[in-house]
């Protein structure tokens, strides 16, 4: 049904499980918002690839099938996050699709605020 939440997300932080439900088109930072996840200084920029606040890493099957690679702002953002790995996104940038419905993403603990 469109505008139903009706895809699922796990994050991943800090040894807890926190699931988030949202719909097709919504980014990770969106659901992370919209099920209020109180997620310490995570999207400062509010998806305007300014920070680096939103770094997510994910699993090498699940980075494999995102629609959408990463831009070169993206990748120079990146850069900036503490961590970084080879599966690591923005996760303002990841928008919601049904193959990715279940999906498990490990918010790092640990930021850095690129403004
Ligand atoms: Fe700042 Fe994603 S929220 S780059």
């Amino acid at each position: 049904v469109a505008g139903a939440n009706d895809l699922k997300v796990k994050f991943l932080r800090d040894g807890k499980e926190y699931m988030a439900y949202g719909k097709k088109g919504d980014t990770l930072l969106d659901m992370i918002i919209n099920n209020e996840l109180d997620f310490d200084g995570f999207g400062a920029c509010e998806g305007t690839l300014a920070c680096s606040t939103c770094h997510v890493v994910l699993k090498k099957d699940v980075f494999d099938k995102l629609p959408n690679k990463a831009c070169d702002e993206e990748l120079d953002m990146l850069d900036l996050a503490y961590g970084l790995t080879d599966t690591s996104r923005l996760g303002c940038q990841i928008e919601m699709t049904e193959e990715l419905d279940g999906i498990e993403v490990e918010v790092p603990a640990s930021t850095f605020d690129a403004r």
